[in-house]
């Protein structure tokens, strides 16, 4: 077991790069599948999770490379139709393989995820949707398995705007025989890209990053090479780094129109934002005690969901109460028990936390329950006294490339450390 161990008090200073969208570039690589040939995938960030989707594609026959940040996949005439749970349960986005392999092969097993950390996550939309296009889905044995000798084009009424349901959909659509149409559709970032990647393909699809899409179906579609969409929520991190630290972190490479909403809750705590031209990014200064705000997260163009660790731990070094609203995931308030631990003064009630902000948190040994609330109880410790280990590190490397030294070039006084696991406080 590996844990980072943080010294508070620095402020975090200097400039980050951001790389590609963790959630793109997952599902743009499950989008490969619908083309047999080479799809090119740049601005690929070196994570863990493109490690564990890359062999989830290896099992299915493709031949896939990384170099720099340049993802190459050979996908063959045939790829295989099953994922199975060693992979599944390692990260729920290989369920995005379901859509692309029926409606390539007309046949997928995939192995059911079940929950995990941050709440119970259903795929019934995912079934719901696809049975509309014709599919024919059963559950067996842990496994969902769906048959379909061609899709067909169906409306589709989501209950709740899904990102995993509208791309899962969309890529079933792309090759379904008639029109789709997807109503109530995510219109995150994310599945603007995975529009642009599969209308490059030679998809048919209208209405990307609206609430309805409409995909007219093709027979065959042709591997392309694409650039995938910078990080928002790894932007929004270090944004959010920057005002809880009290820094100035300039984050090249992000896209501010992505996260309107995230900057507009820093500039109302009272930071300073500097927005550098198209494609450079912005820079983050904040010199004085944050002053408190109230955050809602809710669907794109909401408060992203996997920013509330964000919000919470700026609530809890601010300057009087917040009100942090969590409407997504059921269990994300998890974070709050660790943050609780290094001081944090939260109470919630349903899904409402109340946090009344205290100056400094107080080191303590903690752990990462995953990818956000990991990279969060990292930075919280930079703003508490003494020393914090945050303790299941393999969290952060999920969806976080090169933290450490990225940490050390902003001034973190941080280092990692290999604990056997009898060692752990815990
Ligand atoms: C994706 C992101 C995740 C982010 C989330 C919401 C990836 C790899 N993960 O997750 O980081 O927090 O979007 O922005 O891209 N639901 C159902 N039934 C379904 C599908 C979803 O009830 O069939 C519910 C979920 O339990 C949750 C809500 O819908 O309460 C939103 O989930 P969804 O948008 O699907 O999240 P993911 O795509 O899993």
């Amino acid at each position: 077991m590996e844990l980072f161990r943080v010294t508070g008090g620095t402020p975090l200073v200097g400039e980050v790069s951001v790389a590609g969208a963790k959630n793109s570039v997952l599902k743009l690589m499950a989008a490969a599948l619908l083309a047999e040939g080479r799809t090119v995938l740049s601005n690929t960030p070196r994570i863990l999770d493109v490690t564990i989707m890359s062999e989830v594609l290896r099992r299915l026959g493709c031949d896939v490379s990384i170099e720099a940040d340049v993802l190459t996949i050979d996908v063959p005439s045939e790829p295989g139709t099953e994922a199975d749970y060693d992979l599944v349960r390692r990260m729920r986005a290989s369920i995005n393989v379901l859509g692309p392999l029926l409606a390539r092969r007309g046949e997928v097993r995939v192995a059911h995820p079940g929950g995990d950390a941050i709440g119970s996550r259903g795929l019934d939309y995912h079934i719901a949707g696809l049975k509309r296009m014709g599919a024919e889905i059963t559950s067996e044995h842990g496994f969902v398995i769906a048959r379909a000798d061609r899709l067909h084009g169906a409306t589709i009424w989501l209950d709740f705007p899904s990102v995993g349901a509208t791309e899962n959909l969309l890529m079933a659509a792309v090759l379904a025989k008639g029109t789709t149409v997807i109503d109530n559709a995510a219109r995150e970032p994310d599945i603007v890209d995975i529009c642009s990647l599969l209308v490059s393909m030679g998809a048919k699809i209208t209405g990307a990053g609206t609430s309805t899409l409409e995909i007219e179906g093709v027979d065959s579609l042709r591997p392309v090479a694409h650039r995938v969409v910078p990080d928002r929520i790894v932007s929004g991190t270090w944004a959010f780094a920057a005002a809880i630290t009290r820094g100035d972190i300039t984050i090249r490479g992000a896209e501010p129109t992505h996260m309107e909403i995230a900057l507009d809750k820093l500039h109302s705590c009272g930071a300073d934002i500097h927005l550098l031209g198209p494609g450079e990014g912005f820079r983050v200064r904040m010199s004085e005690r944050p002053k408190a705000v109230d955050v809602v997260t809710l669907p794109y163009p909401g408060f992203a969901t996997d920013m509330l660790p964000m919000a919470i731990t700026l609530a809890a070094v601010a300057d009087g109460p917040s009100m942090v609203t969590e409407n997504v995931f059921d269990a994300r308030f998890m974070f709050i028990n660790e943050m609780l631990r290094l001081g944090a003064d939260v109470r919630t009630d349903g899904h409402h936390a109340v946090v009344r902000g205290k100056e400094w948190l107080s080191g303590a040994p903690v752990k990462a329950t995953d990818i956000r609330a990991g990279v969060m109880l990292v930075i919280a410790g930079l703003r508490a006294d003494g020393v914090t280990e945050v303790s299941d590190a393999y969290h952060i490397d999920r969806g976080y490339p090169d933290f450490l030294a990225q940490m050390k070039g902003l001034g973190a006084d941080i280092e990692r450390i290999a604990v056997p696991d009898d060692a752990l406080p815990f």
